[in-house]
């Protein structure tokens, strides 16, 4: 099984999905619910249909906020915008696959760590886990979208747990346990599946953003992962 199975699952919730007018208090709300990371989608109009949130606001979320600041970059030419994004504050920085090519990929991940960023690798929906493969043991974390990236509030695309076994997988035979987070249409009825197929890092939009109360959805989402984890790990024992 993978290495982090018994470390607990991390949530970072999606400010895509908080209210921008309110975000200080929403950015309260998700450190008091326990959130471990805060997720920052940045999209650029060009890599992804939509254009939201970039340097401007991480530099200044990262004056008021103690968690760390997990960048999810859906941009073209990364490697341009990843030093503005470290330089602002980003703890993690991730970058898509599909917007780099040749040895890109491989430049991003120095560049990122260079700079004293962690540094992940995303995979699109319809991208093969073959695509990162080569740089799965360099990188602090795989990103596996479990829907289109563009939009929050989609629905969780069926088998992407698939996915997320592949990487472990890969990672494992490359020995080395790179965080594995799963983004897209993940809340507590959804979950299951990647966090039993080892995904230990869900990013939820709006299934805490929209929730009546958002520290309880995070505290369910929380408590229903460890019931997986759980779960998941007696029954791994009983095969062993
Ligand atoms: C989609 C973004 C996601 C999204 C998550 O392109 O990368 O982070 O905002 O939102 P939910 O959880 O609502 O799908
Ligand atoms: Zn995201």
């Amino acid at each position: 099984m993978v290495m982090t199975m018994f470390e607990p699952v991390r949530i970072s919730p999606s400010i895509l999905s908080a209210d921008f007018m309110d975000l200080a208090s929403d950015i309260a709300t998700i450190q008091r619910g326990g959130a471990d990371w805060v997720h920052v989608d940045v999209m650029d109009g060009h890599f992804v249909p939509n254009l939201t949130m970039g340097v401007p606001l991480v530099k200044q979320l990262k004056r008021s906020c103690t968690m760390p600041l997990d960048v999810h970059l859906m941009i073209s030419n990364p490697l341009r915008q990843i030093p503005w994004f470290v330089e602002a504050g980003a703890d993690i920085v991730t970058f898509h696959i599909e917007a780099v090519s040749g040895d890109e990929g491989l430049q991003a991940v120095e560049l990122a760590r260079s700079l004293g960023a962690q540094v992940g690798v995303a995979v699109k929906p319809a991208t093969p886990v073959g695509a990162v493969a080569h740089l799965v043991p360099l990188v602090d974390m795989v990103l596996v979208m479990s829907v289109e990236p563009g939009f929050s509030g989609q629905s969780y695309i069926e088998g992407s747990e698939l996915k997320v076994t592949e990487v472990v997988d890969v990672a494992r035979e490359a020995g080395c346990a790179p965080v594995v987070q799963v983004d897209g249409g993940i809340g507590p009825g959804t979950l299951g599946g990647v966090v039993a197929a080892g995904a230990d890092c869900l990013v939820c939009g709006n299934a805490v953003f929209a929730a009546n109360a958002p520290e309880r959805a995070l505290a369910d989402i929380r408590a229903r992962a460890e019931e997986v984890r759980a779960s998941s790990a007696a029954e791994a024992a009983a095969h062993a």
